[in-house]
């Protein structure tokens, strides 16, 4: 078979959550260019105004929507709508989150810092509204016996990870578990739930902390490749875990880190 078919997402309905920026645009971008109507869902008005505008310039399908996922009702409401809208859900990437505050190594850090405030709102943002965008998503894809559910957790959730903090740390291990809960339940519906766990990558989280050389620096240290990722580096296993190629993968939440949780 031809690459193109095993990657074609011709006809198929899209969501991504954070769709604005970083990880969430590149893989709204590579969903659209292989075929998919996707729908852009973020805090940022004018980011994906701009993003579904550009899109559709290059001839390619996508709608906007002002979504906070942190309002769950809010957002039920927003899948449903797509979901009504077009007649189907075939893929939803629950990408939206939030940096966690200062990592484990720091006074600021430290377990007796760390604030109930930034703990509720990180596990809300970075847990609880990915579980609301797979129920969500779900109740959909159960129905038309079919459906594609991919989580961005994060390397932070699958070991203890010193570059970031308890809550974020906490939260993606949340993730991680939830993607393979949902494979066992969705599984008979033909709903395949994955993750991706990501390393550090270029994108403006913490306000883009992490472009900052010392930062990046840090970062790339912990790196076996040697360097951070550039965000279109997701976009490859964005597409697989989307497409009819991997129509036998359920239940994985799989690295792409340069190597930083082999050793
Ligand atoms: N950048 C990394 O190194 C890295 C590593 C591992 C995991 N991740 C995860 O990748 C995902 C995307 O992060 P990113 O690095 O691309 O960051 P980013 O800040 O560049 O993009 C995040 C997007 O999510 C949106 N967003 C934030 N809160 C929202 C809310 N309540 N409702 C709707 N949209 C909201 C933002 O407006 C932004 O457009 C996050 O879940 C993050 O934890 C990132």
């Amino acid at each position: 078979m031809r690459a193109e078919k095993l990657f074609d997402l011709t006809g198929q309905i899209a969501i991504v959550t954070g769709a604005a920026s970083g990880l969430g645009l590149a893989i709204a971008e590579v969903l659209a260019e292989n075929g998919a109507h996707v729908a852009l869902f973020d805090i940022n008005t004018e980011g994906v105004a701009a993003l579904a505008a550009r899109l559709k310039g290059e001839g390619l399908s996508a709608e906007e929507a002002v979504v906070d996922v942190s309002d769950l009702s809010a957002l039920r409401s927003a899948v449903d709508a797509v979901a009504s809208r077009h007649g189907r859900l075939d893929i939803v990437i629950a990408n939206a989150g939030i940096s966690g505050g200062p990592n484990v190594r720091t006074d600021a850090g430290a377990i007796e810092n760390v604030g109930d405030e930034l703990w509720n709102r990180v596990l809300h943002i970075n847990l609880t509204s990915v579980f609301a965008t797979i129920q969500a998503s779900a109740r959909h894809m159960k129905a038309q016996r079919s459906g594609r559910i991919v989580a961005i957790a994060s390397i932070a959730g699958l070991r203890g990870d010193p570059m970031t903090g308890y809550a974020y740390a906490s939260s993606k291990g949340g993730v991680a578990n939830l993607v393979r809960q949902a494979s066992w339940e969705l599984a008979p519906y033909n709903v395949l739930v994955n993750g991706i766990a990501p390393g550090p990558f270029r994108t403006n989280i913490a306000g883009g902390r992490i472009r900052e050389p010392e930062v990046e620096k840090a970062f790339a240290d912990t790196v076996p490749l040697g360097r951070i990722a550039e965000v279109e580096e997701i976009k490859g296993l964005a597409l697989l875990l989307s497409a009819p190629c991997s129509s036998f993968m359920t239940g994985a939440v799989i690295p792409i880190d340069g190597g930083t949780t082999a050793i």
